[in-house]
């Protein structure tokens, strides 16, 4: 999703825009631009692609060390094609003000049009030119700049992060929010606004985390923080960043990914600490609610998936009846049957995204009680439930979600022993018994991670040339196929879909042939025989498969592949970097960008 940062201060600006692109460069984008102020002109330079053609064109530039205030954004294409006219920043038809925007303006064509029957002319397709000339408009009859952009913001709707120059007062930046992120960075001598904290950590670790409705106005020196509403002053405490940078690098690995899936164990670690003591678990974020009476789920993509595996954990140990939805679609229902008991759990890795943001006003709404479980701190998400559980994966910058699902595997598992706790609907041995395999399983994942990884390239150079795949798992290792299918799509473009494996025999084993390969999930559980059956379906039609298996399966296929056993539902946490160090190897192997693949966005902060 777009990347904006802003820079007022007294280093050379364009660097230290182009620098914070870059650390925003995980979020996903497909052109950048900067805006300067120079010799009384705004100069606006654009590219498509990567950062690197913005730096090339910017290279042929006369003056850009000398400006000490700048703005730049990485697009992540909504409104028209990822296109040089697209790209931001975006110019007033008068050439006086510039603009960058994360989000979508809902109403851009009627303003649109009510601008170009004023005379104004579009050169771009985004909503974007559209706001900034909107601005422009009313500036004819609002002199104050800080009025007429609060005028225009107030006939927008939809969602937006903007950030404003003004030719006349080129050391001034006016930003605003309005269901998008945006976050304030106050340094000595210099300010910054950006979408996110990595974008300026390096400067200042001091920050104001903007809130829906409300503008910023900031020099090298000073800055104020008003209402949209009526312009008067918002009250803010700052609060300072306790991660660095060193946490968001690479640490050697090839590739963020592949870093994030061997951080796994840190994660479980970490995620246990202050969290299990003497046998029991502590949620102290959640001692104030009840427990539900019935939980819905809301989420998208690897975060879904996560919900659909908690699922099974919390009616197994919590006998709490879970029902799971993806956000995109909870937003629309016809019919929300919410009741009084019920409570809504959003999980998001970012909380930014736009959808689940959406679902959880939407349960806020109807009175029942909103949990986030987010990993983000300050995101917009953690801010609107009424409580949140904190992942603490630390920052995840491959766009892939990887180490942010084992985080959010974890707490379901605390989630589901805590109100199993409560209810009593689980044996305290039972629940000492699954927290021992917890505080194990940090060792016993760090053990096992560089022979899975061996094993995973080995797989990855015999099926890369697959078109086509399935995943296939029963009961909790359901939604592990999904990731799984998921994973190798998104990385690799090799189409692959996770199936319920029983459900083969209902359609999707017609496509099976020996060019259409079948990984299955071979656990030695209850389901086992169950899984071993649709194994030989597909083998019986000459497809050729790959069997995750842990000691004491016994199954034939083209590729056995061993992982550590661990017992019940937890075998999930070996499970899930098996799936993603094949498909990071399969998509290293085809040359694609893993941690950027294409079309995709780290932060989906537009519906
Ligand atoms: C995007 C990312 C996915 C992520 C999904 C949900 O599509 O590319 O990796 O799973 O958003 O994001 P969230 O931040 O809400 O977990």
């Amino acid at each position: 999703m777009c990347g904006i940062i802003g820079y007022a201060g007294h280093r050379p600006a364009v660097p230290v825009v182009i620098e914070g692109l870059r650390r925003l460069e995980y979020r996903g984008y497909d052109s950048a631009g900067v805006a300067f102020a120079r010799q009384g002109h705004l100069h606006v330079v654009r590219a498509t692609g990567k950062l690197a053609a913005l730096e090339e064109k910017l290279a042929h530039e006369g003056g850009v060390t000398m400006t000490t205030c700048a703005m730049g954004h990485t697009r992540w294409a909504t409104h028209g094609a990822p296109v040089e006219r697209n790209a931001h920043p975006h110019c007033s038809n008068d050439g006086t003000l510039a603009m960058v925007h994360n989000g979508i303006i809902e109403n851009f064509q009627e303003i649109k049009a009510a601008l170009i029957d004023k005379g104004y002319v579009f050169s771009s397709e985004t909503d974007t030119e559209v706001l900034v000339n909107l601005i422009a408009e009313h500036r004819k009859t609002e002199p104050d700049l800080l009025h007429a952009f609060a005028a225009a913001l107030r006939e927008a709707r939809g969602a937006y992060a903007v950030c404003l120059m003004d030719k006349e007062n080129p050391g001034v930046l006016y930003a605003a929010r309005m269901s998008a992120p945006l976050i304030f960075g106050i340094g000595t001598g210099e300010n910054f606004i950006a979408s996110d904290i990595p974008a300026f950590l390096p400067y200042t670790r001091k920050v104001l985390f903007l809130e829906d409705g409300e503008i910023v106005r900031l020099t090298a020196s000073g800055f104020e923080v008003l209402q949209l509403a009526d312009l008067s002053l918002a009250t803010h405490e700052p609060q300072v960043i306790q991660w660095d940078m060193q946490a968001a690098q690479k640490s050697g690995y090839r590739h963020f990914m592949l870093k994030e899936i061997f951080e796994q164990p840190r994660v479980i670690a970490d995620g246990l600490t202050g969290r299990v003591s003497h046998g029991d678990v502590l949620l102290r974020e959640l001692d104030a609610l009840p427990v539900p009476r019935r939980l819905y789920i809301v989420a998208c993509g690897t975060s879904y998936h996560s919900g659909l595996w908690g699922r099974h954990l919390l009616e197994h140990w919590a006998k709490v009846p879970v029902q799971v939805e993806i956000a995109s679609e909870f937003r629309y229902r016809d019919t929300l049957l919410l009741e009084k008991d019920d409570m809504v759990l959003v999980i998001s890795q970012s909380g930014e995204t736009a959808d689940t943001l959406a679902a959880l006003r939407i349960a806020r709404e109807h009175g029942v009680h909103v949990l986030g479980l987010c990993n983000v701190v300050g995101s917009s998400i953690a801010r609107e439930a009424q409580a949140v559980l904190y992942t603490q994966a630390g920052p995840e910058i491959s766009v892939a979600s990887t180490k942010a699902m084992c985080s959010q595997m974890l707490m379901l598992a605390l989630m589901a022993l805590y109100w199993g706790r409560r209810k009593d609907s689980m044996t305290m041995e039972d629940r000492h018994s699954v927290l021992a395999v917890l505080e194990k399983l940090p060792n016993v994942l760090a053990e096992a991670l560089p022979e899975m990884h061996k094993r995973a390239r080995e797989l990855s150079r015999k099926y890369a040339q697959a078109r086509n795949f399935f995943y296939l798992g029963r009961g909790h290792c359901y939604p592990l196929a999904l990731e799984g299918a998921l994973k190798l799509k998104e990385l690799s473009y090799i189409h692959a879909e996770g199936y319920a494996a029983g459900e083969m025999k209902h359609g999707p084993i017609a496509l099976i042939d020996p060019t259409f390969p079948t990984f299955v999930l071979a656990l030695d559980d209850d389901l086992l025989p169950k899984v071993v059956s649709n194994l030989v379906e597909v083998q019986a039609r000459q497809g050729r498969v790959i069997a995750l298996v842990n000691d004491g399966v016994d199954v034939k296929a083209d590729d056995v592949w061993n992982i550590p056993s661990l017992p019940g539902f937890l075998a999930a946490f070996a499970v899930l970097p098996a799936v993603q160090l094949f498909s990071y190897e399969t998509a290293d192997y085809l040359g694609k960008d893993v941690d950027q693949p294409r079309n995709l966005a780290k932060s989906v902060t537009v519906e």
